[in-house]
């Protein structure tokens, strides 16, 4: 592809997306989602972006970011590209992210989707490349696309993304995904916040501060079944053992049931609204037991196939379509 002249359309934070543009994005991928049903229609997208190529370099773990990119541009007629094994790669060597990225630019790649060790390598990456950068995670950043998806999901559930309450429960200070998501959710009127963590790993201030400053009411408490009982969305994560500090890994050692009390099974879902619905952004360890999935306010796996027609979405827009 040739080089663009108009400003790249990189994809770093959940604080980019105003309302309106999350409107536009909802209704392409409502539109994408009945054409993947509907063999009649799917023509209209199976070569609607052939000649364009989507390239995923993940320096991190993954499976559903980086499957659903790559269907989602596959589905659209992109040819996709792209590496999860950097061990392989000049990174082994010591390589930096800057060389990386200005290499892949140079075979010309429509859009590069970033998983990145540390936060702001996103944007580290987007300040010298040629293409849009897609923020597919990045440390214990963000993960905007993530957010996007998880809004979608609740949009499509509840009929709205306003006057909820969203109750986020588990490592909410190294999970990327609670606090794109927060700062997504806290663009629209009446939604309100209760965070729920172990010891040492609540919530950061800069998401807190960022709540205060908007007026937005949050709340920070260790009760689980009264914040259950409250919700309209339940947010559960896992502890993200690969990014924890030494004070949480002094904690877990001296509290090594800690995943396991803050494990919700059925005895807790029930106490849920029948309204309100469960969410995920997996993969799941042991912090939902298997016994929820018949339920029907449990729609974590429903959430995935909501982030393929998301990112179909935001290919979209960050190719400038919509
Ligand atoms: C999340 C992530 O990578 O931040 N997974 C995902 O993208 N669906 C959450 C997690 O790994 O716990």
């Amino acid at each position: 592809m040739p080089q663009s002249v108009t400003p790249l359309r990189h994809i770093l934070s959940a604080d980019q997306f105003d309302t309106n543009l999350i409107s536009r994005i909802f209704e392409y991928a409502d539109r994408a989602g009945e054409a993947v049903e509907d063999q009649r229609r799917y023509h209209q997208l199976g070569n609607r972006l052939s000649g364009h190529i989507l390239y995923r370099l993940f320096y991190k773990e993954s499976t559903r970011t980086y499957e659903s990119f790559g269907f989602a541009a596959t589905h659209m007629g992109m040819a996709v590209l792209g590496t999860q094994s950097v061990q392989f790669s000049s990174v082994a060597k010591g390589e930096t992210l800057e060389d990386t990225i200005r290499t892949i630019c140079s075979y010309r790649p429509s859009m590069i989707v970033l998983r990145s060790a540390k936060d702001g390598e996103a944007a580290q990456a987007a300040a010298v490349s040629s293409v849009p950068i897609i923020n597919a995670g990045d440390g214990s950043g963000e993960h905007p696309t993530q957010a996007l998806l998880d809004l979608y999901t609740i949009q499509r559930e509840l009929g709205r993304t306003s006057g909820l309450h969203i109750v986020m429960g588990g490592d909410l200070a190294n999970g990327r995904t609670t606090r794109s998501l927060v700062k997504l959710a806290a663009k629209f009127p009446n939604n309100t916040f209760t965070f729920i963590a172990p010891p040492t790993f609540e919530m950061k201030d800069d998401i807190l501060a960022e709540l205060r400053s908007k007026n937005i009411q949050y709340n920070e408490t260790a009760e689980v079944k009264p914040a259950l009982a409250a919700a309209d969305i339940v947010y559960w994560t896992r502890i993200q053992k690969e990014r924890i500090n030494d004070a949480q890994t002094d904690y877990l050692a001296a509290h090594p049931t800690t995943g396991e009390d803050y494990s919700l099974g059925l005895a807790e879902v029930t106490l849920m609204p029948p309204h309100a619905r469960l969410m995920h952004p997996l993969p799941r360890v042991g912090e939902i037991k298997l016994e929820v999935d018949s339920d029907p306010r449990a729609i974590y796996f429903k959430q995935m196939h909501y982030g393929l027609l998301i990112r179909m979405g935001l290919i979209e827009w960050a190719l400038g379509y919509i």
